[in-house]
């Protein structure tokens, strides 16, 4: 008891000392800006301004804006008209400094400790921004005074002043909203009278001003103890206040992405998840309707698997709107048997077709707006067919992020090749940011204001049916369709976001997609090995690879899981498609063993322009564990003979027995025993041991000469199907 009450006052003492101190910053500084909208700009420098502490008062919030284009460098005379009737009610209070600063381009880097140290160390009632270029009358660089170092030209984006000499400053103001801010404030600082009288001076060595036009090679970002600051290195200087003026909007949002922020690099920004909007709890009949835009554009691999994956999203498909569109002949097929299939379960479907002949950007166009139109329509997630996303929870994850425009991280597997930029080359094309290959690679983990997303990105449906409701998003003079549309979001101030907080996933690469044979995905082993692996090797066969479910049937012979269904279907298909099997004659027959002539009815892989794939095949997922099940042994896994044979009752039901002509032979069973076929195996006759029961996607592994003599057992009923290998002949 006594020592609680010894404790409480100490403690609130501290408290309370605390405060103080932060209250009295508070009562001596005011920010004051002018905002009639709430862009996101602006949220980001309210966000920055409660960060530090600053205390601010918006001017003219929804007011009508009158005062000129954003990008002219004529207009803003309304901010002065408001100024000066805010700063009405503070003209007398003489200690009270005031913060005049633009908001929608503007982040604070420090907080008003070091600013009003750095205001009184100016010794001037009234201190603007320097500029680098003159704006907006050239003619007036006569009149500027000289500087021995640092910038020569005022920039009224921002000034800082005791409240009656601000008050005094804007007192004469009688211009139109529609006026230039810039030379009013430029006439007064020229006018020797009045630049004494108000005593103004300009932050010429940006001390609390960084304008970042025409100084984009003087900033730089420093880091340190996981804090950020942005130095200027002309003057060395780390300057309070950054400013992306004119046309450096984007260096600001590149600024902003570590300012104010902490920065830990591997865990990302400390405030980047604000504004979270959970979706947790919700019933799945309360979450929000999305519509998911795809688009199949060019053709593209394993878009089987793509449909696969839209299926197994963690969201209701209730809850799902879908439009299609496939601008490929060549996967109709595959659309329409989604579609037949699934669609039901979804809310709605519509589909474009190559028939259509709707071009990319009028399909992106129209999927948007079915969104927009739709008051239902809670969010639009536009998803290219190239597309890979392997974490199902990518557009819960995006939703909860809160933001107009959001896309997943994702790129080339291996590549750097991703799905944004980080920077915008002068005339708007890829330029590489800084941070770029660091955010790819994940070595900065956060989420990024980038002036460029594609391929899969979530926009809430409230902004297109408010900022962006043009219903041209995807065209703006000759950039293509992705970049028209990064370029008009940016236009309405609208930020484009990228996260790589997750993984979310990765994109194909469609170069070398041919689309001749009948399963072109077969092909994909070198251009998309993790896709073709997923597609095509035996879920168990890495347990295998480490020793797992290895069965050893015969005296070694070893027995694994290789290929999918999938694989064993296809690659029977691709070769039932070619047809020429060889007729079991001596036109075809292979010297067995050296001696032997042990003809199969068969099809080769090179028959079918497979071997290239088969090799690697074979080098990939053979030869490892080869090596673990023959240790010393070496494979270069070099084959002259891969082919599949075919076993019918009627045709050729067996194979007499015969060596190999190889150090070992791998046998994989293309179909199921007991379905598709009965019979068949194979027998090793020196161990008096078969395998009688092949499974499907298991292959076989034993060694082809010397020991292990063998014979392929009749199949007594239906086809039966083998891929066979001799290795290093
Ligand atoms: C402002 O006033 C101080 C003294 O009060 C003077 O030293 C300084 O030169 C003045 N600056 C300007 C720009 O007039
Ligand atoms: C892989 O192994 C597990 C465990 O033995 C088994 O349950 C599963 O069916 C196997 N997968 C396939 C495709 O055979
Ligand atoms: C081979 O094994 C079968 C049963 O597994 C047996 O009936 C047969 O006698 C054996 N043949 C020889 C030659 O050992």
């Amino acid at each position: 008891m006594s020592l609680s009450r010894l404790v409480l006052p100490l403690l609130l003492l501290f408290i309370s000392k605390g405060s103080c101190a932060s209250k009295q910053q508070h009562d001596n500084l005011l920010v004051l800006t002018v905002a009639t909208k709430e862009t996101e700009g602006f949220r980001r420098f309210q966000r920055s301004a409660q960060f530090f502490n600053y205390k601010i008062q918006v001017l003219g919030l929804n007011e009508e804006w009158h005062g000129g284009e954003d990008k002219k460098t004529a207009g803003g005379g309304q901010k002065i008209r408001l100024l000066k009737s805010a700063l009405e009610g503070y003209a007398v209070q003489e200690d009270l400094v005031i913060l005049f600063t633009e908001s929608y381009d503007v982040i604070f880097a420090s907080g008003p400790t070091e600013l009003l140290k750095k205001f009184k160390q100016a010794k001037s009632k009234v201190v603007f921004s320097s500029e680098t270029l003159i704006y907006p009358d050239r003619r007036l660089e006569a009149k500027y005074p000289q500087v021995r170092d640092g910038k020569r030209f005022l920039g009224s984006g921002g000034f800082i002043g005791y409240a009656p000499y601000l008050s005094k400053l804007v007192a004469d103001w009688q211009g139109l909203d529609s006026d230039s801010d810039q030379l009013f404030y430029t006439n007064v600082f020229l006018d020797p009278e009045k630049r004494g009288n108000l005593n103004i001076s300009l932050d010429h060595r940006c001390r609390i001003f960084q304008n970042l036009n025409g100084a984009l090679d003087e900033v730089v970002l420093k880091f340190e103890n996981g804090r950020v600051r942005a130095r200027n290195l002309a003057f060395d200087t780390l300057p309070v206040v950054i400013h992306g003026d004119g046309p450096t909007k984007l260096q600001l949002n590149y600024i902003g992405n570590y300012i104010p922020q902490i920065w830990t690099f591997e865990t990302g920004c400390t405030v980047c998840s604000e504004g979270l909007k959970s979706l947790s709890g919700l019933k799945e009949e309360a979450l929000p309707v999305v519509l998911i835009g795809i688009f199949v554009e060019q053709p593209t691999p394993f878009l089987a698997s793509f449909f696969q994956r839209l299926q197994k999203l963690h969201y209701p498909q209730k809850r799902i709107q879908l439009f299609i569109h496939n601008h490929e002949e060549h996967h109709l097929s595959q659309v329409d048997n989604f579609v037949d299939e699934h669609g039901e379960e979804y809310r709605s479907v519509k589909v474009i077709g190559p028939e259509d002949r709707v071009e990319n950007a009028d399909a992106r166009n129209i999927g948007i707006d079915l969104c927009r139109q739709d008051p239902v329509c809670e969010y639009y997630f536009s998803l290219d067919a190239e597309t890979v996303v392997k974490n199902p929870d990518t557009l819960r994850i995006l939703m909860e992020q809160n933001k107009f425009v959001i896309a997943p991280l994702v790129n080339r597997l291996g590549k750097l090749w991703s799905n944004f930029w980080g920077a915008l080359s002068a005339d708007g094309y890829y330029a590489r940011s800084e941070d770029y290959i660091d955010i790819v690679q994940g070595r900065r983990v956060g989420l990024w204001n980038v002036p460029y997303i594609s391929s899969i990105y979530l926009i809430k449906g409230s902004v297109l049916r408010s900022q962006i409701a043009q219903p041209d998003l995807f065209h703006s003079g000759k950039l293509d369709a992705d970049m028209a549309f990064c370029h008009n979001i940016r236009e309405q101030g609208i930020f484009l976001f990228v996260t790589n907080q997750q993984h979310f996933g990765h994109i194909l690469s469609l170069e070398n997609y041919q689309t001749t044979h009948l399963h072109n995905d077969l092909w994909q082993i070198f251009s998309n090995p993790e896709d073709w692996k997923e597609k095509y090797i035996h879920e168990n066969y890495t347990a295998a690879l480490k020793g797992k479910g290895i069965e050893t049937p015969c005296p070694d012979v070893y027995w694994f899981p290789l290929l999918t269904d999938t694989a064993c279907d296809e690659l029977v298909e691709e070769m039932e498609n070619f047809g020429q099997w060889s007729k079991g004659d001596n036109t075809d027959s292979r010297i067995l063993g050296g001696y032997e002539n042990v003809p199969t009815i068969d099809i080769h892989m090179n028959q079918i322009n497979f071997e290239r794939e088969w090799y690697k095949f074979l080098l990939d997922y053979i030869a490892p564990i080869t090596e673990k099940l023959y240790p010393g042994y070496y494979t270069k896994t070099q084959f002259e003979l891969a082919f599949v044979v075919r076993y019918k009752p009627d045709e050729q039901p067996s194979l007499m027995p015969h060596h190999d002509a190889s150090t070992f032979t791998i046998n994989i069973a293309l179909n199921h025993v007991g379905i598709d076929y009965e019979g068949g195996g194979c027998r090793f006759l020196r161990y008096n041991c078969s395998v009688r029961a092949p499974r499907k996607g298991w292959t076989l592994m034993h060694p082809g000469r010397l020991t292990h003599y063998h014979e392929g057992l009749p199949t007594t009923k239906g086809t039966r199907y083998i891929a066979v290998s001799f290795l290093d002949p």
